[in-house]
């Protein structure tokens, strides 16, 4: 067991009728004036932003709004947020919606707490040291932003998707009403599904130490979310399987499945981001569309922990060739990800790079990790673009 710090200072407040309660929430937090940040309009035609305006005025707290975040959300938006944020002279940010627009509130938070050319942090030239406060309505189970300390930016100038790590950004309080998902199309909480999936197996595929609790919690988090993503595929309204879900997504990135392990692999992350940059795809399904041509191409250098995935996350009976079981369990994920509805290639993602293209992916995979990807097997440019020929 390695040492470890867990720090996950969110307070989440679950279930029905949860977002009626924000303005309570921010005057807790000694917010005054509030800008309240969503995304396309999904939050304004089902009725929660006029909830939240509701709850808002009730407190007495004023707000500005800005709206139009996208999925890969864009550095201009946040350009113009914290542009408006000092105008406005705003000391709280209330996120409304998913990944993308928690993200694009944290990117404004260090915007506005520091000054100068907030890409900065994205791009290695300064790390953060602190961040406007931060609360959010959770509209979609999937990125774990709620509660994560990472935000992911695109920057719509390069065309390059980067993120930042920082305690800073952490959301002071995550509201979660499982109800609000109800209104996502199939493919998005698919795509969901597949990103919560993704944050624990990017933890639990490590080349060292692991700790036995984490993989308990680790392994019965993985089983949980393939269960009821299987479930909201025949339910769409299943109220049970979407909390599940929703909670799941929150305790898969919020460092609790990495407990004491020798660290994560984020091989899979990191090629997606190159992807979501230069195809603008729904990061999930980018995900899946890699996972299976990652998994193949690392396998043998943790084949131990590839079998315990194998047997217990998939229920694969042991073969008498521990490799053979262990591809039993990467074609069983494939299965699972099909089953659901996501692609296992580039192709069924709906792209066709070019061997140019791949090339530039990788090139872009080495700059943005400084030549540093991945645990299970460190990976070279090479192997980058082996991995998503592969993937084709
Ligand atoms: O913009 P609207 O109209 O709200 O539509 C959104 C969007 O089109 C829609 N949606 C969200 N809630 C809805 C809904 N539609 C109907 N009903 C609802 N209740 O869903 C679409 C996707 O939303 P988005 O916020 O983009 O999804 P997600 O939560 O998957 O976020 C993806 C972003 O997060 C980043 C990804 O790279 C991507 O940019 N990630 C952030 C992480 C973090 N900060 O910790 C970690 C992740 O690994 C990930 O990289
Ligand atoms: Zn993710």
């Amino acid at each position: 067991m390695n040492d470890f710090i867990y720090y996950t200072p969110t307070k989440v407040i679950f279930g029905k009728g949860s977002e009626t309660k924000v303005g309570a929430l921010i005057k807790e937090q000694k917010g005054t004036k509030v800008l309240l940040h969503y995304g396309g309009g999904s939050a304004r035609r089902s009725g929660l932003l006029a909830r939240i305006e509701d709850s808002l005025s009730e407190a007495g707290i004023a707000y500005t709004e800005l709206g139009g975040v996208v999925p890969n959300p864009r550095l201009s938006l946040v350009r113009e947020g914290i542009e408006l944020c000092k105008k406005e002279n705003v000391d709280f940010i209330l996120a409304v919606g998913g990944g993308s627009v928690i993200d694009s509130a944290k990117a404004i938070g260090y915007g506005v707490y520091h000054g100068g050319d907030v890409w900065d942090f994205y791009n290695f030239k300064r790390t953060p040291e602190g961040c406007l406060p931060i609360g959010a309505v959770l509209t979609i189970a999937a990125a774990g932003s709620e509660m994560s300390d990472s935000s992911v930016i695109t920057n719509d100038e390069t065309w390059e998707k980067r993120g930042v790590n920082s305690n800073y950004c952490r959301v002071k309080f995550a509201v979660m009403n499982p109800e609000l998902t109800l209104t996502l199309p199939a493919y998005q909480t698919a795509c969901g599904c597949a990103d919560i999936l993704m944050h624990t197996m990017e933890r639990y595929f490590n080349h060292g130490d692991n700790m036995e609790l984490t993989d308990g919690i680790a392994e019965a988090l993985m089983r949980t979310v393939i269960k009821n993503a299987k479930i909201l595929v025949k339910e769409p309204e299943n109220y049970n399987a979407r909390a599940e879900v929703m909670w799941a997504g929150s305790l898969s990135h919020n460092g609790l499945t990495g407990c004491g392990t020798d660290g994560g692999d984020w091989a899979t992350h990191k090629f997606e981001h190159e992807i979501g940059a230069m195809f603008d795809v729904a990061h999930g399904a980018g995900l899946t569309a890699i996972w299976g041509s990652w998994a193949r191409y690392v396998c043998d250098a943790r084949l131990d922990r590839f079998v315990k995935f194998a047997e217990n996350v998939l229920g694969i009976a042991p073969r008498a060739d521990a490799a053979e079981t262990a591809r039993a369990g990467i074609e069983a994920m494939e299965d699972f990800y099909r089953e659901i509805g996501m692609p296992v290639s580039l192709t069924e993602l709906g792209i066709a790079p070019t061997d140019a293209q791949i090339e530039k992916l990788a090139d872009q995979c080495v700059a943005s990790t400084r030549d540093n990807l991945g645990k299970v097997r460190h990976l070279a440019k090479e192997d980058m673009i082996a991995i998503y020929q592969a993937a084709r």
